[in-house]
């Protein structure tokens, strides 16, 4: 019955089901910020293999625009800068939001009834110097330019800073955008952001990555990305028995530049991949949802192995220790763990669970749960950056005890943005809330072995946030 009623939504009504209706059942239309058309929308730039030499950009017009360009140029204090700008011709694919093909099949994608065909174009700008800040605007139909926008590659040495952040996943638009602005305030000289998956609710549904681009609007094109994969960027297409597997969103990579690597199978193409940012960090991006977690844990063990990079971050969305009620991982623990510390892995940045959990496994788990200084093998932090909460485990980490990881900060009903620092051999963690105040801290000290001080430091951070002690959740309206 209710696929007899999406097939006549489809037909008798295609250009309604997709769109909002207001409470009082007056159809809303499809918003401005959604609806594609000859001029450049959903710009964002990501992360390239070779930061320092490349600017990875993607854009979207509607299906008129069959083909376009990109230009670049040294951003100088000379007002026509542009006078020297060097065009790119645009990679450019159509994307269907209707239909999805999966295992060679099209499939219907029903949240988008009544949306078309839409263009997605790319370029890599390369050849670029490091450290430069570059100007780049991109066109939609001849004529119908972005504005020119201000980005900086990436430097070989010195301090980096970038901001991370843990599911967005629901209003988007409307209690997330705080959260990225908020970031990019604090830190506007961080240098990239990184997004550790559940960026999004329904990973097919385009009203949602259009939230997603004009909450982040102007900070997407002007910050790379690292975006990560989390639960609901896949989802099954078609209906009832028809209905496919969760599989990656037909959006993913049209809408993203990432890495390939030729190592690794199709099937984990621009969703596992690692970025050695500079001298002194390495990346390394996992996809928690794919069933090739041998595959990925080999992967990462050879390039964790290879990599004499003094900062390793490696970010994947299903958590090693649950910070919430029945969400154990307990397989792709047993799988990544034994890597993660064999490595050394200096932070490893999760989301999934809608609270905030941070602690680390050390040489002393008792210096550890005291909040001393001490030696530490491996931090981890779970984060939450949208509205939606879940309440932490009662006993915390304590079901981890034999793992030797001690919790020590968590946070309910709290959306966080985190701030890193790298300078040479000093590591800065900083885990702000919305409202721009510090609630998590610590600094790291590297020495010359690789081992690793943590120090607390001196400076306040907000007192545990619990349920228990801050605004009412339950009763607000729905997201
Ligand atoms: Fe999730």
């Amino acid at each position: 019955m209710s696929r007899l009623i999406h097939l006549v939504c489809a037909l008798l009504f295609s250009g309604l089901c997709s769109v909002l209706v207001a409470q009082n059942g007056s159809v809303l239309g499809v918003p401005p910020w959604q609806q594609a058309s000859l001029w450049p929308d959903r710009i964002i730039q990501n992360l390239s293999a070779a930061p320092a030499n490349e600017i990875a950009i993607n854009w979207r017009t509607d299906s008129n625009v069959a083909s376009t360009i990109a230009q670049i140029a040294p951003a100088t204090a000379d007002a026509r800068f542009d006078a020297v700008a060097t065009t790119v011709v645009a990679r450019t694919e159509p994307v269907y939001l209707n239909t999805a093909m999966v295992d060679g099949l099209a499939m219907a994608a029903p949240d988008n009834f009544g949306l078309g065909v839409v263009h997605y174009h790319s370029v890599v700008f390369d050849g670029l110097q490091p450290d430069t800040l570059y100007a780049y605007r991109v066109q939609g139909a001849d004529g119908a330019w972005s504005e020119w926008i201000q980005t900086r590659t990436a430097p070989a040495t010195g301090p980096v800073k970038f901001a991370y952040f843990g599911d967005a996943q629901n209003g988007i638009l409307s209690h997330w955008s705080r959260v990225v602005r908020a970031a990019f305030i604090k830190a506007p000289d961080a240098r990239f952001f990184l997004h550790a998956g559940d960026l999004v609710n329904r990973a097919a549904r385009d009203f949602e990555w259009a939230e997603w681009f004009q909450a982040g609007s102007i900070v997407h094109s002007s910050v790379p990305s690292v975006v990560v994969v989390g639960n609901h960027e896949v989802q099954p297409y078609g209906f009832e028995e028809q209905r496919s597997e969760r599989v990656l969103s037909h959006l993913w990579r049209p809408q993203f530049s990432l890495p390939e690597d030729a190592t690794l199978p199709v099937s984990l193409q621009e969703t596992v991949y690692d970025i050695r940012y500079n001298q002194d960090i390495h990346l390394f991006v996992l996809n928690s949802l794919s069933q090739e977690t041998e595959a990925q844990a080999n992967w990462l063990d050879r390039k964790l192995a290879a990599s004499d990079a003094r900062w390793k971050f490696v970010t994947f969305h299903y958590p090693i220790f649950s910070s919430a009620g029945n969400r154990d991982s307990a397989g792709r623990r047993d799988l990544l763990l034994p890597i993660l510390q064999k490595h050394s892995v200096d932070l490893v940045l999760q989301g999934h669970d809608h609270t905030y959990a941070r602690g680390a496994i050390g040489q002393s788990p008792q210096r550890l749960a005291l909040g001393h200084d001490t030696e530490v093998d491996v931090m981890f932090v779970n984060s939450v950056s949208g509205a939606k909460m879940y309440e932490l485990k009662p006993d915390g980490w304590d079901s981890y005890a034999e793992y030797g990881v001690v919790l020590q900060k968590a946070a309910e009903n709290t959306q966080f943005y985190q701030i890193i620092s790298v300078d040479g051999a000093r590591l800065t963690y900083e885990a702000y809330t919305a409202d721009g105040q510090l609630y998590d801290y610590f600094e790291m000290v590297k020495g010359s072995t690789g081992s690793k001080s943590l120090s607390v430091g001196s400076r306040q951070t907000l007192n545990a946030r619990r349920f228990s002690n801050t605004a009412d959740y339950e009763n607000a309206p729905p997201l």
